[in-house]
């Protein structure tokens, strides 16, 4: 699993990186993830049933504000930059020089992703409906849904809200996994930077904590590429694109009682105002249909 070498200070032979074999296979496990979910839907294709269609009778419904989408295409930029520069660095002499070095590049892509993601916060907390995100006990009800689905007992599967139970659980994983390579990360710039020197053991578990989370992060990034480029999700590929989804591809997939989305023509206030308060009505508070 990890490349071992000597250590100059105890003499012991200490494990010094996730070997790149062990990297290897972590990302195949998306070949896996992959060839499971096609197996079951060629078997069948899910039926989503339950909720209820838009009150509203608009033709579009805005799914994503501008600076949703801005956040996130710039955040793959910022991503895959670090992508390429951490392969650099992983496997060194794997990738032509670019002029710089890799590790500054590294650093400041890491930079982008790290300011990225505080004005990300930022605005999740100041603009949007926050519990959108965040899991409320209907979701364990639609995990087991979706358990019975892929174990092949049920064909049914809930309508959801903005997000369903698995964007819930991969954005989760977004959040631990970015906390772990930056606060790992933090550390391993200091140093690098001769800021600071902190004890050798310290480093040596900074480095494979952050390969390890950066492995992962990888991992689970890839498997939502292959959930999003999947044909039958291409309106939500258009709506990251557009902004909007329509009333037909609303009513498909979403509980008008668990999301009531702002109509695209609305005034810009109302809108804002509606993506406050956007998933309100799962709780039982007061709806805005
Ligand atoms: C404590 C940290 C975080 C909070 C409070 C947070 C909050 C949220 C919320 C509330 C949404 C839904 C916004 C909506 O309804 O449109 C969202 C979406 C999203 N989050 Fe996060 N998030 C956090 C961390 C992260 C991390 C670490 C990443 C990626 C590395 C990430 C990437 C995204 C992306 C790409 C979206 C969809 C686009 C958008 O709405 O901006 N988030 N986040
Ligand atoms: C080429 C690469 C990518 C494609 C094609 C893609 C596509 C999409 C699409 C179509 C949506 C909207 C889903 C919906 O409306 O329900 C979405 C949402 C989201 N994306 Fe991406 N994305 C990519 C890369 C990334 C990266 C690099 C991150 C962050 C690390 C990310 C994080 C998110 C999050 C957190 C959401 C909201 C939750 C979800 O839908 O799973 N995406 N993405």
């Amino acid at each position: 699993m990890f490349r071992t070498g000597e250590d100059w200070f105890t003499d012991k032979w200490l494990a010094q990186q996730l070997s790149w074999t062990a990297a290897l296979a972590l990302l195949t496990l998306v070949v896996l993830f992959a060839g499971l979910h096609l197996l079951r839907r060629g078997v069948g294709a899910p039926r989503y049933t339950g909720g209820e269609p838009a009150a509203r009778s608009v033709p579009r419904f805005e799914r994503w504000e501008l600076g949703a989408r801005l956040y996130h295409w710039g955040n793959l930029s910022f991503l895959l930059l670090l992508v390429v520069s951490g392969i650099a660095l992983f496997i060194p002499a794997s990738l032509p020089s670019p002029g710089v070095s890799w590790l500054l590049v590294h650093e400041i892509s890491a930079g982008l992703f790290i300011f990225g993601l505080i004005a990300h916060i930022v605005a999740a907390v100041w603009l949007s409906d926050l519990r959108s995100m965040w899991f409320a006990r209907s979701d364990w009800r639609d995990f087991k849904s979706f358990a019975r689905y892929y174990a092949g007992a049920s064909h049914e599967l809930p309508k959801a809200g903005k997000f369903d139970v698995w964007q819930k659980i991969y954005h989760t994983s977004l959040i631990l996994l970015s906390t772990a390579a930056i606060a790992t990360g933090v550390s391993l710039f200091l140093n690098a930077e001769v800021l600071t020197s902190f004890g050798h053991p310290w480093m040596r578990w900074q480095r494979l904590i952050h390969d390890c989370a950066a492995t992962l992060f990888l991992l689970v990034i890839l498997g939502h590429l292959y959930v999003r480029l999947a044909k039958l999700n291409w309106p939500k590929l258009r709506s990251m694109l557009s902004g909007t989804l329509t009333h037909a591809e609303f009513d498909a997939v979403h509980d008008w009682r668990r999301w009531q989305p702002p109509a695209d023509d609305a005034p810009h206030l109302e809108k804002k105002a509606q993506h406050k308060r956007e998933a309100s009505v799962d709780r039982g508070a007061t709806s805005h249909g």
